[in-house]
């Protein structure tokens, strides 16, 4: 469920709205110029070749077909550039019952088999570790063009998540990289919770981790602000406790 009352406050120049199918070229461009970019892990784990770059195009396909009650995946339009996307992210919305999937496509054959399980087979290990079956929100993946970073585009499209989970009192996870860690530590509140270790790459990226983080609940007064008449409720049928009703 989520709050459809709850504004996008992208920064002046910028537009945010939710992906569609017709974005996930543009998507998957977005992940070299964010990810890839960032660390030669990433240059190991996603290949730079038309096989990769198609298993990306269909893993976010998965995501937007899921609909906007399972994920919210948001870009964001550089109005300068005719609308050139220039950042994503994608918000898992929690369900009732704290079902996690976490749909992907079935893994190139030329990828590296160790490297492969260790990311995406590890990050809903460690989020089962952390979270079990409590509903909560998870930021799933942040990414912002480099020649666009730091002009508060990442922090905008985590704020979103923040004041959802904060409207409903409920933790926010997620599996922050190496340079997005101090950017939810030190503006949001995310505490350390659990490394996710890489086997190591000697003659290529060396090593590598990432760290699953938690935004512990915290309830605002955000009944008002956020009327929880606006709710969507979930493809489980969630029924939401007003803020009223907590008290
Ligand atoms: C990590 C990443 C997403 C950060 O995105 P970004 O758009 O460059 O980050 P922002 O500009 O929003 O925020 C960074 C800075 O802006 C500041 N900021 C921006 N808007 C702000 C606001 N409204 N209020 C307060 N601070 C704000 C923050 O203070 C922060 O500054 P600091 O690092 O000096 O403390 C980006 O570097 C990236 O895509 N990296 C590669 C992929 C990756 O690692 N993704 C993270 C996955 S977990």
């Amino acid at each position: 469920m989520y709050l459809k009352s709850i504004p996008f406050n992208a920064p002046a120049g910028f537009a945010v709205r939710e992906a569609t199918s017709n974005d996930v070229d543009a998507l998957t461009r977005l992940w070299y110029q964010s990810f890839y970019t960032s660390h030669g892990f990433w240059q190991a784990v996603t290949p730079d070749d038309p096989v990769t770059r198609q298993w990306l195009n269909d893993a976010w396909d998965l995501g937007v077909q899921c609909g906007p009650s399972v994920f919210k995946t948001w870009v964001v339009e550089d109005l300068a550039k005719n609308g050139k996307i220039v950042a994503f992210a994608r918000w898992h919305v929690p369900q009732a019952d704290g079902k996690q999937d976490f749909p992907l496509p079935t893994y190139p054959a030329h990828w590296d088999a160790e490297l492969t399980d260790a990311l995406w087979g590890g990050m809903p290990r460690n989020r089962l570790d952390v979270m079990g079956t409590r509903p909560h929100w998870m930021f799933e993946f942040l990414g912002v063009d480099k020649g666009y970073q730091g002009k508060g585009l990442g922090y905008r499209l985590m704020e979103w998540g923040c004041k959802q989970a904060d409207a409903t009192g409920l933790e926010v996870y997620l599996d922050a990289t190496i340079q997005g860690r101090p950017l939810y530590n030190k503006w949001f509140g995310f505490q350390d919770r659990k490394i996710l270790e890489f086997p190591l790459r000697p003659d290529g990226f060396k090593e590598y981790y990432m760290m699953a983080m938690v935004r512990p609940a915290v309830l605002k007064a955000a009944a008002d602000r956020y009327p929880t008449s606006e709710a969507v409720t979930d493809s489980n049928g969630f029924v939401w406790e007003s803020e009223s009703a907590r008290q």
